[in-house]
């Protein structure tokens, strides 16, 4: 077995010797959609800004509308000097203060923290709605302190703030505006990075699936098809995770990680560093839960394999476990899995469910710091009851990204795990590869040759030894020998199913490497011991696309190999739709039907390879006159069993451990009274 075969069978888990030049690969596929991927970028860009600007709204409305409150700070205060557009703020407030808004102090760090004795926040209202007991009034204005608000009488309030109810009314659609704008944005970004990864889906199972039609039979002997099944399913999809992780969800979280830090640092940086004292937690937390829930999934995955192993060797081998009662003993066997399933499946939901909890509550305590130390900030007038609202929304979204780059990045690990056995399958050589120039010959005339030809399936257990031999154009052999003997084999390297490993098969002088494999079988028509049948119509199954085959062609095809009796019993004749393999027809009728779909695409080269096995003597003598009419005109390779069927070849070939021991016609080998003789003798006789 070569090496390439093993590597694509990698497990689930990526290795530390990654390969970049997968995800560069992978890349390559997504690129034609690269107008999708922009798209899908910018609409996140917009989503995530207006995610951003939401709690600054909150802010806005709060600090602007709800609790515009200015702090006092002494008239004679050096700052006034130092800072112009401090003193263009102020509000004259009495003999020896002025009012400055406390969101401007806010904004200003520098200036704030140069006065040290600031004074008591108040409200401003206009002299007129004064209400003659609370606060006082200089200068135009009504100056009503922070505590002595709540006295006011309600109906006033609502009278004199008017302006601010406004405002919030304002603020509100303002609000609407941005979360239409966050909807939309948000539906196009999913929209767009859908169609684009869903394209680039199609596209790589396109190209594993045209990869795979190309490669040689003997790789399929080889891979449990499971598993080919699987690379083209629901590996395509986890590879397509790399897409809307990769190139966009986690560009996202860190996005709104970088911009909501950045919001916090200029809100308040001693607060930012108080409530990011909670994160180094959720890291380390999302580390350990991440290799714990690793672990679990690994062997989550590995059970499940299981099960369906198990399940599918049940279903397919269902006879024989009834026929030998092998019901309990399966069902012990399904049990056991079942249960480490269930214990698997349960140690998941634990780890789930203690995660969840244990992280909420860092986050909950870290809202909690943030209360406790930014409240401390808002009564000493460094951060407005606002921007506590906001800071507390920006920390959640510093929070979340965290936990999500988390997910992504075990998302990510899978999809690159996947790529590689994608990647690795996409590069499997053919083993009969295509010759890069194939040799154009027309119209053949359906010479086969086979010039000292030595073939084995694996290494050092050769099936054919030097085998030779010249079959001219249009005449007809047949092979005889013993069950092993190669004579199987032999047929799949005039089909180019394997090559040889020493020697040449030629067609038309032309060695089967290079002729074009389409072009190859397209002159040949075989029929094999175990045929096979699609589940398409009995028609289709004939004619199998090919336009020239009409249906009246199809039918007279199917008159000729007799099987048309069967076919007419079906309730939709020929239209009837087989099951899945065929599993409906009988296997002597599946040999007629294929019978009928070899003769219906005239071949060049005719090969029935224990293709009357099945079928009853008597259908068998009908059909061997078929076969008869079948051989002339076409050159044809005949493996039977039955030595009755086979009088009418040219010559036959006796075939023992690889070797041709004799040949000749039926009537010299008789009298030769060799190999072949004996075999007549012993059927001849059997048959009596
Ligand atoms: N796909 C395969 N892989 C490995 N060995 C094979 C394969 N197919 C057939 N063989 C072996 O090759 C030998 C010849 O098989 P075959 O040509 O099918 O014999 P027969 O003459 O009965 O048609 C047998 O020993 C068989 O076990
Ligand atoms: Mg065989």
């Amino acid at each position: 077995m070569s090496h390439s075969h093993k590597d694509f069978d990698a497990e689930d888990q990526f290795k530390s010797g990654f390969d970049i030049s997968y995800i560069r690969r992978f890349l390559g596929y997504a690129a034609p959609q690269k107008l999708y991927i922009i798209l899908a970028l910018v609409f996140l860009a917009l989503s995530s800004a207006t995610q951003l600007i939401t709690p600054n709204i909150y802010r806005k409305s709060i600090d602007n509308y709800l609790v515009p409150l200015y702090t006092f700070i002494p008239s004679d205060h050096e700052a006034l000097e130092k800072y112009p557009e401090l003193s263009k703020v102020a509000i004259p407030a009495g003999e020896d203060a002025v009012a400055v808004p406390t969101s401007f102090l806010e904004k200003n760090k520098d200036i704030s923290d140069s006065i040290k004795d600031k004074g008591e926040n108040h409200y401003i209202f206009k002299l007129e709605s004064y209400d003659g007991t609370h606060g006082f009034v200089y200068g135009g204005n009504w100056f009503v302190p922070d505590k002595e608000f709540a006295d006011i009488d309600p109906a006033l309030l609502t009278k004199i703030r008017g302006a601010d109810i406004t405002g919030l009314k304002r603020m509100f659609c303002l609000f609407l505006l941005v979360l239409a704008v966050h909807a939309l944005s948000d539906y196009f970004h999913r929209l767009t990075l859908e169609i684009a990864s869903q394209r680039t889906m199609y596209a790589l199972r396109m190209a594993l699936f045209e990869h795979l039609q190309s490669l040689s039979v003997s790789l399929f002997n080889r891979t449990p098809i499971g598993k080919l099944v699987t690379r083209v399913t629901n590996d395509i999809e986890a590879i397509n995770s790399m897409l809307s992780t990769v190139a966009v969800q986690m560009l996202a979280s860190a996005g709104m990680f970088i911009g909501s830090l950045i919001i916090v640092l200029y809100i308040n940086w001693k607060l930012t560093l108080v409530s990011l004292a909670v994160l180094p937690f959720c890291v380390v937390i999302t580390i350990v839960f991440r290799l714990i829930v690793r672990k679990v999934h690994r062997e989550l995955r590995r059970i499940l394999a299981k099960i369906n192993g198990v399940l599918t060797e049940e279903f397919s081998g269902i006879k024989m476990i009834q026929s030998f009662n092998q019901q309990k003993r399966r069902r012990e066997e399904f049990a056991e899995v079942n249960a480490s399933y269930y214990k698997a499946g349960f140690k998941n939901v634990i780890c789930m469910g203690v995660f969840g909890p244990i992280l909420d509550l860092i986050r909950h305590f870290g809202t909690a710091l943030i209360i406790l130390y930014g409240g401390i900030c808002v009564l000493d007038g460094d951060l407005t009851l606002g921007s506590l609202m906001a800071f507390i929304t920006y920390f959640g979204h510093l929070c979340n990204p965290l936990m999500q780059i988390s997910n992504q990045i075990t998302q990510l690990q899978s999809s690159l795990a996947a790529s590689e056995r994608i990647f690795t399958l996409l590069d499997t050589k053919n083993e009969v590869a295509q010759p890069k120039l194939p040799v154009i010959v027309g119209d053949p005339k359906g010479e086969i040759e086979f010039k000292n030809v030595d073939f084995s399936y694996i290494e050092g257990e050769q099936v054919l030894k030097d085998v030779s031999f010249r079959i001219e154009p249009g005449k007809s052999i047949a092979i005889v020998g013993p069950t092993g003997a190669g004579k199987s084999s032999l047929i799949n390297l005039v089909c180019r199913f394997y090559d040889a490993n020493k020697g040449e098969v030629l067609l038309d002088g032309v060695n089967v490497k290079d002729w074009s494999n389409e072009e190859l079988r397209k002159h040949i028509s075989i029929v094999l011991q175990g045929t096979f049948v699609f589940s398409r119509s009995i028609y289709e199954n004939i004619a199998l696309g090919d336009p020239t085959i009409t249906r009246e062609k199809a039918i007279k095809a199917a008159e000729t190999v007799c099987a048309n009796q069967f076919i007419e019993k079906l309730p939709h004749g020929y239209d009837e739709v087989m099951a899945e393999r065929g599993a409906t027809l009988s296997a002597g009728e599946k040999q007629l039907l294929c019978f009928a779909r070899a003769l219906a695409h005239d071949p060049r080269i005719l090969i029935l390879d224990e293709a009357t096995s099945n079928v009853d003597p008597a259908t068998e003598h009908l059909i061997q006159d078929a076969i008869d009419k079948l051989m002339i005109g076409r050159t044809s390779m005949i493996v039977a069993h039955r030595l009755s069927t086979i009088h009418k070849v040219d010559e036959i070939f006796v075939l023992d451990d690889g070797k041709i021991i004799e040949r000749g016609s039926h009537a010299e080998l008789m009298a030769k009274k060799g190999a072949y003789y004996d075999l007549y003798l012993l059927q001849f006789s059997r048959r009596i």
